[in-house]
């Protein structure tokens, strides 16, 4: 499976903060917000990605990211010219594709849990065409107080989505559309299919109707132990922010550390990884990187 980061979008409800940089290159606590994301195709065992970013800011995502090797992954670059919607990756991503299956991750999505990796990487191994699977998408559920300001999902008794809606005004229940999907290798030529919706953007919910309407659109529910964070508005930004200085104060431990989940996925020899911590400052991100290739943990 491939991965696609969609790091895109004006961030108009941050502005002035993101002015002149984009949203996803915002630090929530202590690093980018991308590293998030990023982190969620790391864990998956995703190492072919794409970045999808605007003209002005792909620059400023390549100077942070590079080629992908620090982390043990092959990073590519692609333009969104306009904000034209989340389904427009797969348009975009086509040829980067070549018809594999590929998992899709929002830039501004942070999810963090325990058992997240192993949930990923059944659900990438279900959809490898060898595994003949019933299903042709892969989309993960959240249960959240303001389903309004998402895709809300209906489901029947073993997991099939039997109807998705875009911010409804009054949704059927809590289940919301969170922003990681999986797909097969029919999402490209699926996405050519859709029109621009009133917000005139091609919609990742009409891309996903399209499996819906076939019975293969299979929902796995993220339960209430795992985090998925917002950062839409400064104080969502915020709040995520503390989540992550909560945890990592507490636990000695990083959360979306690229170079570690690199290093335990055994694609960074460990010194490999004491260069990254070498060459990184002196910053806990730092530190922790230089305990880690002082001491290695056993990979697993
Ligand atoms: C988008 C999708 C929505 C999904 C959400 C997850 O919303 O359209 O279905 O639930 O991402 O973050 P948007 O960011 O366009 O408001």
């Amino acid at each position: 499976m491939r991965g696609i980061v969609l790091a895109g979008g004006s961030g108009t409800r941050l502005q002035p903060a993101t002015a002149a940089v984009s949203k996803q290159l915002l630090p929530v606590y202590d690093k980018p917000m991308v590293y998030y994301p990023l982190s969620v195709l790391l864990l998956a065992a995703i190492r072919d990605v794409l970045l999808i970013s605007t003209p002005a800011d792909l620059p400023l995502f390549e100077r942070l990211l590079g080629d992908g090797s620090a982390f043990g992954i092959d990073l590519c670059y692609a333009e969104q010219a306009e904000p034209r919607g989340l389904a427009e990756a797969f348009l975009i991503g086509r040829q980067f594709l070549g018809g594999e299956p590929a998992c899709l991750v929002l830039g501004d999505n942070i999810f963090h849990g325990h058992q997240l990796s192993t949930t990923l990487q059944a659900e990438v191994a279900a959809l490898a065409p060898e595994a003949g699977a019933r299903h042709g998408c892969t989309l993960f559920g959240y249960t959240v107080a303001d389903p309004q300001r998402y895709g809300v999902a209906e489901l029947d008794s073993d997991g099939t989505i039997t109807s998705i809606e875009e911010k409804p005004a009054s949704p059927r229940s809590r289940l919301a559309v969170t922003g990681v999907y999986m797909y097969d290798g029919t999402a490209p030529e699926r996405a050519a299919t859709l029109k621009p919706s009133a917000r005139h953007e091609l919609e990742i919910t009409d891309l996903n109707l399209t499996y819906v309407a076939e019975g293969r659109a299979r929902l796995v529910r993220f339960g209430r132990g795992m985090a998925w964070l917002d950062t839409g508005t400064h104080d969502s930004l915020l709040e995520a922010a503390t989540y992550v200085q909560v945890l990592e104060h507490r636990q000695g431990e990083q959360i979306a550390c690229l170079e570690e989940i690199a290093f335990r996925q055994g694609w960074l020899s460990v010194d490999e990884l004491a260069r990254m911590a070498a060459a990184m400052g002196s910053s806990g991100y730092g530190d922790h990187l230089r305990r880690l290739a002082a001491a290695p943990p056993p990979v697993a």
